[in-house]
Formats: C-alpha cells, sequence, structure tokens
C-alpha cells in the first residue's frame, strides 16, 4: 500500500555579517527592529504559508557557506540576506550555485540608492528573485513568495 505522506516545504533563511547587531546597527538605514523580530516575522509567514523554515545569523564566510550546504537535500529553497558578502562574495554565489532549489535574496535597505560598492551582487546571479528596500518586510515577502511556487509546483506534480 502507498501511504499519503505530506511533506512541509523547508525553507532556509540565512542572515549575514553584522545583521546580528539589527535594531543598533545604523537604525536610519536599516530600522529599528531587532534580528529576534526578523526571526518572528519569518516564522509566523512560515507557520500562515503552511512551510516550516531554519533561521540563522553568522558573521563567517565560511559558516554561511556551511549552511547553504547543509540546506542541500533539506531545504526546498533559500531566504539569504547575505549582508556585505552579496558585494564581494563569489564563494557564496558558488555555493548558491550548488543549490537545486529556488533562492530569494533579501535586503533591507534599498541598495540601489545607496554607495555604488553596493550596487552589485554576486548573489543576485543565483538569485530568482530580489527584495531590496522594503525593511525587514523585505523577509515575510520572500517567504510568501517561495511559499506560492513550491505550492503550485507541488499542484503541479
Ligand atoms: C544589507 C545591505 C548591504 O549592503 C549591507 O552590507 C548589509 C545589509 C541590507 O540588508 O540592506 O549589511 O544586505
Amino acid at each position: 500500500m502507498v501511504e499519503n505522506i505530506i511533506l512541509t516545504a523547508m525553507i532556509y533563511v540565512l542572515n549575514g555579517p553584522n545583521l546580528n547587531l539589527l535594531g543598533l546597527r545604523e537604525p536610519e538605514v536599516y530600522g529599528n527592529e531587532t534580528l529576534q523580530d526578523v526571526e518572528n516575522l519569518c516564522r509566523l509567514t512560515a507557520e500562515k504559508s503552511g512551510v516550516a523554515i531554519c533561521f540563522f545569523q553568522s558573521n563567517i564566510e565560511g559558516a554561511m557557506i556551511d549552511w547553504i550546504h547543509d540546506a542541500i537535500g533539506k531545504a526546498s529553497a533559500i531566504v539569504i540576506n547575505p549582508a556585505a558578502y552579496s558585494h564581494t562574495s563569489i564563494s557564496i554565489l558558488d555555493a548558491l550555485q550548488c543549490f537545486n532549489g529556488l533562492v530569494a535574496e533579501v535586503h533591507i535597505s534599498n541598495i540601489h540608492r545607496r554607495e555604488s560598492f553596493r550596487h552589485h551582487s554576486y548573489v543576485s546571479l543565483r538569485a530568482d528573485c530580489v527584495i531590496s528596500g522594503c525593511g525587514i518586510a523585505g523577509y515575510r515577502i520572500a517567504i510568501d513568495f517561495l511559499a506560492e511556487r513550491l505550492k503550485s509546483w507541488h499542484q503541479e506534480e
């Protein structure tokens, strides 16, 4: 007998350097909400959309790459705010290229209204969508987008 197993889609939410200081860090650019607020928003959004999340933050490039590797085979999608590594890290791009699911890149600030060195993101070369300048609501928008896409794929199967 074939059993009907309903698998909940898993989304990894990865945050890069200095995002642990949200709330304290340049509030005029990043707002007053903390990383805990971001995590709460992601968990609430995921719950409403019927997906599961794993939430991480690291200040270390190699640790972010390890989490991307960990997502392979476990997650259907990644939300990533690579922070300053967006503009410098070919290694994070390469790691994301090894991941077979959807990728949403989030920036709390509008990187295109800021210094020119922030205008280019290596990660955007792999991202299925880029959300920039919506504040922490960008994470909610990303999870909603990914959950919808994953559901429509699931229904097509
Ligand atoms: C950021 C934008 C980056 O340029 C910056 O280095 C960050 C945060 C954002 O969320 O707006 O650390 O990714």
